[in-house]
């Protein structure tokens, strides 16, 4: 080897890849910390991919419009750089259905899932302002902090406040913004609280960006995924008052995260995104970017204009019987505190009393024992900006649910405070699976 590996080389660790607020970071950590003894199966209640569970099977159809457009040979080619026109027409009439302003497919940049629509948003938005920052929630969906902090660009946290429902703290975004600020996100329906934010406080918080001269990121990949009381609304209503850049794709709806299929949509009536320079550059970034696979895109017209009506129905009936039966579950379990009935989306958050347990010091640790003593991945609130809450994945097969949330609530048990022990319901406790 010689003088090689003694000779001072020129590259090092990027230490801008951040890992502390990164989901899949500890999912690693806590797949590695199962106890491979257990012969009980691994039940994940952590990582948000209904795809594998027979209840969030997609539509056949779905399935037949890929394999139609494969078998083809018509999307054998490159894409152009913001996505085919046949499917960017139609996910600009699938948007436009529920709109008072319709969308057009110039508007339209497709991508390789919501994912890629973040990340090169984010990279556009870093590189337009020198020293920019950006507003992002708490608890958030930490892939979006990652790509900030990978970006450069700064990020300051307004809470979502989840004893008024989890809506936005409007007064400390007005607080938190500058002359640099250059977007705030919003995630609606609301992956990790389940919110589902009304038509009102949608208003507020369009307003509220419109004062501080700043867009919204309206993350709408849970787009029409409310199954509570309360319509999802799209922050597209309020394009008049605020520039909107919004991220969608059918990952969710669909139940179909690897097909990798996303847009970002421009709602800028007024033309302030694009007089400002934004739009070009957006377009310049996707000009160097990877685009979905073309066969898919080709697919888009009859999956996005033909699934029927009776097959999102279904499938959000289950998934609101998975959100009840987790959030009554979650209640009888002695540690835990449920502030809110998720509404939407597939992830509920759920507030752990570290006081109460015996020899657990935080939520890491208690994720971490969990997952080693019961075979249960759930993700620690930490994950997302908040310690010592839990965020739970609600979207997997009923019998499976039931089966985690019990040997949970055995877990809980077994390491509570005696004192506290005493006080339980002993029969609300199921053990059998
Ligand atoms: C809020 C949010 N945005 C974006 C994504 C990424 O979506 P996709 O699977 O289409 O990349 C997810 C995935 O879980 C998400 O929860």
């Amino acid at each position: 080897m010689g003088e090689i590996g003694t000779k001072r080389w020129n590259f090092e660790e990027n230490e801008a890849v951040e890992v502390s607020l990164n989901v899949r970071h500890f999912q690693n950590l806590l797949t590695e910390n199962l106890d491979g003894n257990d012969s009980r199966s691994v039940i994940s209640l952590g990582h948000g991919d209904p795809s594998p569970f027979s209840s969030f099977q997609t539509d056949p159809a779905a399935v037949e419009a890929v394999a139609d457009a494969l078998r083809s040979a018509q999307f054998n080619h490159y894409s152009s750089s913001s996505g085919i026109l046949l499917a960017r027409k139609a996910v600009a009439e699938y948007l436009s259905r529920d709109l008072t302003s319709k969308i057009c497919e110039n508007d339209v940049y497709l991508t390789a899932g919501c994912h890629q629509s973040i990340e090169l948003l984010i990279s556009t938005l870093a590189a337009a302002v020198p020293g920019a920052n950006i507003l992002l929630p708490r608890p958030t969906y930490p892939f979006y902090d990652a790509r900030a902090a990978f970006s450069k660009l700064e990020i300051r946290r307004y809470d979502l406040l989840p004893e008024n429902g989890w809506e936005v703290d409007l007064d400390a975004v007005e607080a938190l913004a500058d002359h640099k600020t250059v977007a705030m996100l919003l995630i609606n329906p609301c992956n990790p609280c389940g919110k589902v934010f009304t038509r009102q406080h949608l208003h507020k918080i369009a307003e509220t960006a419109s004062k501080l001269g700043v867009l919204v990121i309206a993350d709408e990949i849970y787009k029409d995924m409310s199954f509570g009381e309360k319509p999802f609304v799209s922050m597209a209503e309020f394009a008049e008052t605020v520039p909107v850049m919004m991220l969608g794709g059918i990952s969710k709806r669909w139940f179909v995260p690897g097909w990798r299929f996303g847009w970002i949509v421009t709602l800028d009536p007024h033309c302030i995104m694009k007089d400002s320079g934004l739009v070009r550059s957006l377009g310049n970034v996707f000009n160097m970017s990877t685009d979905p696979t073309t066969f898919v895109q080709g697919a888009i017209p009859e999956i996005l204009g033909k699934t029927r009506e009776e097959f999102f129905s279904t499938k959000l009936e289950i998934l609101r019987e998975c959100a009840e039966t987790c959030y009554e579950e979650m209640k009888k379990i002695p540690c835990i505190t449920c502030p809110y009935k998720p509404e939407g989306s597939m992830f509920t958050m759920v507030k752990l009393e570290v006081s109460l347990l015996e020899d657990i010091s935080d939520d890491l640790e208690f994720c971490f024992k969990l997952a080693r003593e019961e075979s249960v991945i759930i993700l620690p609130g930490q994950a997302v900006g908040l310690n010592n809450w839990l965020r739970v994945f609600f979207a997997v097969d009923l019998e499976l649910l039931v089966q985690g949330l019990s040997r949970l609530h055995n877990f809980a048990l077994r390491h509570s405070k005696k004192k506290m022990m005493m006080k339980l319901p002993i029969s609300s406790v199921s053990v059998s699976e």
